[in-house]
Formats: C-alpha cells, structure tokens, sequence
C-alpha cells in the first residue's frame, strides 16, 4: 500500500517555535520574522524528505536518539555556506601586511616558530586556503628581507623551517567541510585567484582547480559546533567571518567570550565586514586601518 504526502503540512506557530528554539539551542542560528520564511521552507523540504506528515513528530524524532542524523542534515540545511576566496581584499591586507608582520617579528624575537590560525565557519574551505596562501606569501616575502641566520633547504619549503604553521577550518556543515577537503573549485569559483597565484597553488584537474597538496596539508579541517564550549585553544589569529551574523545578540557575547579564551595573549579577531564587536565587549581593542577592522584581545579585561 502506498502513502501519499500532501504537498505542504500545516506549521503551527506552536510547532514553528519549538523548532525554532531547537535550532538556536543546537547551533545559535536564530531565525528572526525577517527569516521565519526561509527556516519554515527548510522544515517542509526535510519533513517531505523524511515522509513525515506532522511538524510535532518531526521535532519528537529531533529531540531523540535516532533523530541525531536527521538534525545534522537539518542544520546542514539551515546554514548559509556563501564564501569565496580572498574575501574582503582590505582585511585580508590587513591581516597579511600588519598583523602577520607583527607576529612574525615578535615571535621570531622571542624564538617562538609556532603560528597558529582558526578559521571558524570555514564553509567549502576557500577562507582557510586563502589564508594559507596569504601566509606562505608573507613569510616568503619576510625571509627575502631579513634572511635566517641558516641555510635554507632547496627546493624551497612553503614554509620555512623551523617555522611550524597550523590553519584549522571547522564548520557544523560537514558536506561543506567534505568539499572542502577535497580543494576542488571550478573556474567561477576561482575567478578571484589571480594567474600568478593559480600556478603557484593549484593543478588542473579536468575542468577544476585542485589545491596542490603543500598547501592542503597546511589546512587541518574538523568539525566544530561554535554554539559548544570545547573550541580550539591557543590561537594567534582566528577568523570568524559572517558567521555571527546568524547569531542573536547573547549567542554573539557569548561566542565572543569563548574566542577572547580561545586566542593566545594579543591574539587578533577578524569578523566579518557586516558585523562588529561594538557593544557586545569590553576585551578587545579595535584597529581599523585602510578601510578593514580587526579587533585585538586586551589583557587584564575583566
Ligand atoms: C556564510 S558562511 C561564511 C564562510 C566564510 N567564513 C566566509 O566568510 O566566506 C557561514 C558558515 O558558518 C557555518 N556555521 C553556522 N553556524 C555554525 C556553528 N554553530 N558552528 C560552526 N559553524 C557554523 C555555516 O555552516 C557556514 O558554512
């Protein structure tokens, strides 16, 4: 016998909030009435997808053990995963020409060849590429001005040794984090990667690009859920860019709190262009240069 689904199940305003709420308390996504539509479509197209009829059965199977799967591709379907690579060219050069070039200084004074970079929300993984490229790039350029004391090993490493640099990329999409792995972009989404930089960090592969394995093995991609409190530790610069955004204002203090511990002592936070510290904290110190904004940890704030 088989069971026909009508084409759209009633939502309740009852049922509408109960999963409203289950999705901020999952992931701190926050679905305002400017965005109740979208979150109201996504609930019928998983409900379909399911073969359920009853919105109140729905969150029943969310809420319980063997619902986990079916809440992971629920909130797959409920994140933005919009990126593209170098993002936000000013910020980026700001990170690059005076952040960068600030730690590096430090801690090469200090004998320190540790760097360590979070991108949180990384989505199909072009932010944490472009990272490293942004980095490789720099140290190059630092080396050729204030050579090591050492000889370096030919051919050139992308990272000079003893430097070690870690970039760790999480999101809570994990088909996002799978393409991301896989560092396979087609020419539209390559199209802000100029020539000289195509050569130096990708291979053709059929109609793509692939990231060449250097780099990729630069990137450590994981699976982090930003609403938790267990965050990667002792970063020297975490980027968390439109990310935020989806968060209402207490989800956004609170993150803001765990990036604050998250961040090694002067550590810097780059947010995204639509979003801001201002109001929300008092442990950050804000640097806006050349049209870009970074927001640097202040030690002793309480
Ligand atoms: C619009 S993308 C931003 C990608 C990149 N940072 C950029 O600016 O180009 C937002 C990403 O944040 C992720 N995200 C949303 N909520 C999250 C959470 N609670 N924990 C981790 N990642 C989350 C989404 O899955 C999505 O990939």
């Amino acid at each position: 016998m088989s069971t026909t689904f009508p084409a759209q199940v009633q939502l309740t305003e009852a049922e509408l909030k109960l999963l409203q709420t289950l999705v901020y308390q999952e992931c701190g996504m926050y679905f305002d009435d400017r965005r109740t539509h979208f979150l109201r479509d996504r609930l019928q197209r998983r409900l379909k997808a399911c073969q359920m009829d009853s919105f109140y059965s729905y969150y029943r199977l969310l809420t319980s053990r063997e619902g986990k799967q079916e809440l992971v591709a629920l909130l797959e379907n409920l994140t933005v995963n919009e990126t593209s690579f170098f993002r936000i060219r000013p910020q980026l050069e700001l990170f690059q020409k005076v952040v960068l070039e600030e730690i590096l200084k430090r801690k090469q004074e200090r004998r320190d060849w540790s760097l360590r970079i979070w991108s949180a929300g990384c989505s199909t993984g072009q932010e944490p590429y472009t990272l490293a490229i942004l980095v490789c790039d720099a140290l190059a350029y630092y080396y050729l001005r204030n050579p090591l004391p050492f000889d370096m090993p030919t051919p050139k490493p992308l990272i000079p040794p003893p430097w070690r640099v870690e970039i760790l990329a999480s999101d809570i999409n994990y088909s996002a984090l799978l393409a991301a792995q896989q560092g396979l972009y087609t020419e539209s989404q390559m199209e802000p990667v100029d020539y000289t930089c195509r050569l130096r960090y990708f291979d053709k592969a059929a109609d793509k690009y692939a990231v060449k394995q250097m780099l990729k093995g630069m990137v450590q991609f994981d699976f982090h859920n930003l609403k938790t409190e267990f965050l990667p530790q002792n970063n020297d610069v975490i980027f968390c860019r439109n990310v935020m955004i989806y968060f209402d204002e207490a989800e956004q203090k609170r993150l803001i709190e765990k990036f604050h511990r998250c961040l090694n002592p002067g550590g810097h936070l780059f947010v995204g262009h639509a979003e801001s510290l201002f109001g929300l904290t008092t442990k950050f110190h804000m640097i806006h240069e050349n049209n870009a904004t970074v927001y640097q940890r202040l030690e002793g704030a309480q």
